[in-house]
C-alpha cells in the first residue's frame, strides 16, 4: 500500500497581525490590491517589515491568468 501525504503549509506573511499567505492571498485574487488589504486586515500597518512580502504575495497573485473568484463562481450559482 502507497500512502501519499500532503502537508499543507501556510507562511505567516504579517506576525503583528497573525495574517498568513493564504488570506493575503485569497483577497489578492479577489482583486484587491495592497490599499485594500491593508485597510481589510491591517497588514504592514503596525511595524511594516511585512509590506514587501505582502506586495510580492498580491502582485504574484495579479500576474496570473485571471481565474474565477469565489465570489465569481458563487454568483454564477446563483444564476
Ligand atoms: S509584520 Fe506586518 S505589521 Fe509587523
Amino acid at each position: 500500500m502507497i500512502r501519499i501525504c500532503y502537508i499543507m503549509v501556510t507562511m505567516y506573511v504579517c506576525i503583528c497581525n497573525r495574517l498568513k499567505e493564504d488570506t493575503i492571498r485569497s483577497l489578492a485574487q479577489e482583486g484587491l490590491g495592497f490599499n485594500e488589504i491593508q485597510a481589510l486586515t491591517g497588514c504592514s500597518s503596525v511595524c511594516g517589515s511585512c509590506r514587501e512580502f505582502a506586495e510580492e504575495v498580491i502582485l504574484s497573485v495579479h500576474a496570473r491568468p485571471q481565474q474565477a473568484s469565489s465570489l465569481q463562481v458563487l454568483a454564477g450559482n446563483a444564476l
